[in-house]
């Protein structure tokens, strides 16, 4: 009998088709964020939940799915789900990384690219009727070749950023745990400096790392005492790794000049001031969304069911 597999959402077609050809799938009516009382009514007597970033998996949904063994994630992230109880509980969980890299770096380096050019205030101001024609100080923004960016957490994503950058002619520096080795950085051009060197020197900064105990809130309100004055600030990682209230204060007083975001702090709910503020550029979490990539993570979540339940090593193994 095929294993039965709880799906929170629906995914694109061709995922579809091959995950009913492998599993029996079980879905919510509707395709919406579910509670969690509608994931474990859903998951009752399922082996497996695929799961999206925004459903929490937490202790309680998996004390009360106890025929569930794994949860596929379905996203690079998995701080969604309660990973020590998932441990304590036997339950494996798996996640989909290295397909959805060049995805993510594209909308990363576009919102550096909005907020520097202001691209989304010149589209309001063409929109609005209001343009009365080439102006010689018209929404002037900031040049990018030559102007150093930090990277955040040099990971796969981290690395196709900074290819990006050098692609721009910027002046690349990263902090990361560990140095990345040698021959990346000297393809990339890079190299690894301090959290507080990169703030204090970076005219552009992109955030990259997973959500972990140690980085969230890593940019909190001391660190946006050291920023450089004036730096952009991109986040395509996740909300919690700044401390929200912190880079709006900075973004009130200057110390940045502009924002690109695509995660916050209790998705979907957005803080109204980002919302007022013209310097700041918001997406709606889409870093992994393109039909290729979208298509990608779904057939590496079902390799990763495929590999658990035919006792073969999975090959995205998160616990
Ligand atoms: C997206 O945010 C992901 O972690 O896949
Ligand atoms: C994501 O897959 C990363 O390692 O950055």
């Amino acid at each position: 009998m095929a294993p039965k597999i709880f799906l929170t959402r629906t995914l694109p077609e061709t995922v579809m088709a091959l995950m009913k050809e492998r599993f029996e799938v079980v879905q919510a009516p509707r395709d919406r964020p579910l509670s969690a009382r509608e994931i474990i009514d859903g998951a009752q007597g399922c082996d497996g939940i695929v799961a999206m970033l925004s459903d929490p998996v937490t202790a309680d949904i998996l004390k009360n799915c106890p025929t569930v063994r794994i949860v596929a994630n379905y996203a690079a992230g998995t701080n969604n789900v309660d990973l020590e109880a998932a441990r304590a509980g036997n339950v494996a969980v798996s996640n989909t990384p290295c397909v959805l890299t060049e995805a993510t770096a594209d909308l990363a380096f576009a919102l550096l690219l909005a907020v520097a050019r202001r691209i989304v205030e010149g589209h309001q101001l063409v929109h609005s009727g209001r343009w009365d024609g080439w102006g010689p100080t018209l929404m002037l923004g900031q040049e990018i070749q030559a102007k150093r960016l930090g990277i955040i957490g040099m990971g796969k994503i981290g690395c196709a950023m900074a290819r990006r950058a050098q692609g721009f002619g910027m002046d690349i520096v990263y902090h990361n745990r560990n140095r990345v080795a040698e021959g990346v950085e000297r393809a990339l051009d890079c190299h690894l400096v301090s959290l507080d060197e990169l703030l204090r020197s970076s005219d552009y900064i992109s955030i990259h790392c997973p959500l972990t105990p140690e980085t969230r809130n890593l940019l909190d309100a001391k660190a946006f005492t050291r920023i450089k004055h004036g730096a952009y600030l991109i986040n395509t990682a996740r909300g919690e790794v700044v401390d929200e209230a912190a880079m709006i204060a900075a973004l009130d007083d200057g110390t940045l000049t502009g924002a690109g975001l695509d995660v916050f702090t209790g998705e979907p709910d957005v803080n109204p001031r980002l919302l007022e503020l013209e310097n700041v550029v918001v997406a709606p979490h889409v870093g992994s969304a393109t039909y290729d990539t979208r298509t990608h993570m779904g057939e590496v979540a079902i390799n990763n069911l495929s590999a658990f339940f035919e006792g073969r090593d999975m090959p995205n193994r998160v616990v």
